[in-house]
């Protein structure tokens, strides 16, 4: 398993970032946290792009964006070439984006769901791996331009 998770929040998403720091440490990822570190109102383009960097330089296969919705995050991650984030506030979204989409930033809304059910979505994004076949033509095509 590949433990290293690159994770990072802007204000919004400060609070549950902290909490999954926490619990993803206990379960002995080992966290890259890239900020923010107060509630000081910060542009979550800047956080997410420099999240998504590390992430096609391959130097982590998978990172975590809180805001306070994580679409603002999800829309700016998905702006970069070779990432495909999903938005999740329930566990099956998260089990198939992963199965299906191979998504590799999960962004997540600190004021849209609880730290509890946080945890479940990282648990099961971080533990399901792509099922390939169909899926990965399908995911090459996103990269690929092949859909005129
Ligand atoms: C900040 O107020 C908020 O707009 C941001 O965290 C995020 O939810 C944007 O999508």
């Amino acid at each position: 398993m590949n433990n290293k998770i690159i994770i990072g929040c802007d204000h919004a998403g400060f609070l549950l970032k902290n909490k999954l720091i926490e619990y993803l440490k206990e379960k002995n990822y080992i966290i890259n946290d890239i900020g923010c570190y107060n509630t000081d109102s910060i542009d979550y383009p800047i956080i997410a792009k420099q999240l998504c960097k590390k992430i096609i330089s391959n130097e982590y296969e998978k990172g975590i964006l809180i805001c306070g919705t994580g679409i603002g995050m999800s829309i700016a991650a998905n702006k970069i070439k070779n990432i495909r984030a999903v938005v999740c506030s329930d566990t099956t979204s998260a089990k198939f984006s992963r199965q299906h989409n191979n998504t590799n930033v999960l962004c997540l809304g600190q004021r849209i769901i609880g730290e509890y059910l946080a945890k479940d979505i990282c648990d099961i994004w971080l533990n399901t791996e792509f099922q390939k076949d169909r899926h990965l033509r399908r995911v090459l095509m996103l990269e690929n331009s092949t859909v005129n």
